[in-house]
Order: structure tokens, then sequence, then C-alpha cells
């Protein structure tokens, strides 16, 4: 019996593994973050956009930037599917590389920051070594630091969950159904998960309610807010301290909090959320799309400005 019943706990460990931080922002969000960041290339970057992307693409990166949730269910990307969030433990609203950027076997760096550093180094050492060849297929690397980049400024990408067989099952049970970002709730009148309203529901009836269902309407509200509002803080979110090329630990940081003050706050399981949730959280999703934006053009930026051997062969 115990036997059958520890069975049933890893299970359920497993299934939660499986179905918490399965996917961070939709196509919506990901095409927006790179659209954002395309305004903000240097020509440099422009350059080697162009050159590593397929032709077809014309150097529009937005358009390949939801290609890593494609092919994260195709059997030999399947390892990509850990890249996508990290989990951090549970009723502790921080987050530390270390510790917590691992995948569920505890192989050190499988997780989306340890991802963002991975194709920052592919990208940077193929910058400086422009005579050799790079083992590296640096198509893909680009397409993954672009929409991982995104999925990092995604609160519900950073859950809250505990996976640790010590730990008592039972508790682990109840937490998982309390705090991870699976929590059941109601989007007006749709059942739904708290994190699909985090990837997609908050942007979709944006959309709707503002922007006559035009994502690039509403992609020109973010650019003018940018150039407005934000205009003052764009240094601080593209900085990055020590002279780092990626800072994704700031940005994972940032989204844990965010999604214990806002995401999780009056979101127990069974609420319905509406009017209220929707439009003092529209902010916060907003303001995370246009900072994923600002900070992959930063990143690209100085990724291809190294030494610009890259740009002509
Ligand atoms: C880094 O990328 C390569 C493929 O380009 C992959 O084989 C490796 O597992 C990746 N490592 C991490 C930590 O993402
Ligand atoms: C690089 O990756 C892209 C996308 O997976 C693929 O279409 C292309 O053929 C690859 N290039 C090389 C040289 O393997
Ligand atoms: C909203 O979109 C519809 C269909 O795309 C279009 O016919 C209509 O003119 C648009 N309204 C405004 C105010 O732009
Ligand atoms: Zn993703």
């Amino acid at each position: 019996m115990e036997m059958r019943l520890s069975l049933w706990f890893a299970s359920v460990v497993v299934l939660t593994q499986l179905v918490c931080g399965a996917l961070c922002w939709g196509k919506e969000g990901h095409y927006t973050v790179c659209k954002i960041a395309e305004g903000y290339f240097e020509d440099v970057t422009i350059a080697a956009v162009r050159k590593l992307l397929p032709e077809s693409a014309e150097g529009d990166l937005a358009s390949f930037c939801s290609w890593p949730d494609e092919i994260k269910h195709l059997s030999q990307w399947k390892w990509t599917s850990v890249l996508h969030y990290v989990n951090t433990p549970e009723y502790r609203c921080n987050y530390e590389y270390c510790r917590d950027c691992h995948d569920a076997n505890k192989h050190k760096d499988l997780c989306v920051t340890g991802a963002i550093f991975n194709y920052t180094n592919q990208l940077m050492s193929a910058s400086e070594n422009s005579q050799r060849i790079s083992h590296f297929n640096l198509t893909e690397a680009l397409m993954f630091i672009s929409h991982y980049i995104g999925d990092v400024h995604q609160s519900m990408c950073l859950a809250n969950v505990y996976v640790d067989f010590d730990f008592s099952a039972l508790a682990y049970w109840f937490s998982w159904r309390f705090r991870c970002n699976n929590i059941i709730v109601k989007w007006y009148h749709h059942k739904t998960t708290l994190h699909h309203v985090w990837d997609n529901m908050i942007i979709e009836s944006a959309l709707e309610t503002y922007y006559n269902s035009s994502l690039p309407r509403m992609i020109q509200a973010l650019q003018a807010k940018l150039k407005n509002g934000w205009s003052n803080d764009i240094p601080l979110w593209e900085s990055c301290q020590f002279n780092q090329k990626a800072c994704p630990n700031q940005y994972a940081s940032e989204s844990i909090d965010l999604a214990c003050k806002y995401a999780y706050r009056n979101a127990t399981p069974g609420t319905t959320l509406g009017d209220d949730y929707f439009l003092s959280r529209l902010p916060i999703v907003e303001k995370r799309l246009a900072q994923g934006g600002i900070r992959l053009a930063a990143t690209l930026n100085r990724i291809f400005s190294v030494k610009p051997k890259l740009a002509r062969s």
C-alpha cells in the first residue's frame, strides 16, 4: 500500500513537472518582444541577424521568435522543453542560479537562464573567431536566445514549485495545488489556468479591448510608450553589470518578484479574475514585453559588436 501511495505521489510530481511552466509567452507575446527589439538593433546586429536567418525571413527576427515553442515537442528537440522556464522553491519569492537552474534530474544549467548564457557564449565565440567555422548552428542559437529572453520576462515562467522527493509528499501536493502556476481560475467566464492568463489571456483581452484585435496596433502603442513615458528607464533596462554580455539572472529575479506581488495575489484556485485583475495586471504585462524587447536588443548589440567579424566573411 505504502509503495503504491508513493508511486502515486511520484506520478503527481512528474505530472506537475510537465504541466508547470510548460509554455511561457504565447505567439503574440514573443512576436511583440522581438518586434520591439528590432527597433533598437544597431547596424552590426541588423547585419548579423540578416546573415543568420534563412533568406525567406528577410531579416525579420520576429517571425522566428516562436520557433523554440514549435519544435520542442519533436523527439530530437525534447531536451529543450525544460529551457523555457525555471522552477524556484516553494514559499521563497526569490531566485538563485546555482540553486534553481537545473532540470528535474538535477542536471545543472538546464533552465531558461542557463540557456541564455549558453547561446550567448555560442554567438560570442563565433564573433570572436570568425575565421573558424563554428561547430554550433548559430541560426538556432539566435532563435533560441531571442525566444528565451522573452520567456525569462514572463513571471509565470518562474514557477513556484518545490520538486524534491525528500519533501513530505502530502505537503508537496497541497503546495502544488495552491502555489504552482497551474492554479485553475476563471478568466471572466472561461475556465483556464493562471499560467495561461499570463502568457495569453491578458494580452488577448487587451487586443480585443483596446486595439481592435490588431497586434501591430498594440506593438505601436508600446513603441510609443518607449519613446515617451518609459524613455528615461531604457538605459537602466539595458544595463548589464560587470561588463557582462547577458544578464538573465536579474530578469529572472524581477519575474519571480512580480509573480509573488501581482500574479498569485488574489488568484487562489477557483477565483474568477475579471476587470480588477485585468486592469491592474495589464500594465505589468505591457512593461515586461517592452523590457524584454529592449533587453533582447541590448544583448544582441553587445554580442555582435564585440568584434564585427561575423557580419562580413
Ligand atoms: C547548449 O547548447 C547546445 C546545443 O547548441 C546543447 O547541446 C547544450 O546541451 C546546451 N546546454 C545548455 C545548458 O543549454
Ligand atoms: C541550422 O538550423 C536550422 C534550423 O534548425 C536548419 O534549418 C539549418 O539547416 C541548420 N544549418 C546547418 C548548417 O545545419
Ligand atoms: C476594426 O477591425 C475591423 C476588422 O478588421 C475593421 O473592419 C474595422 O474598421 C476596425 N475598426 C477600427 C476602428 O479601426
Ligand atoms: Zn517559451
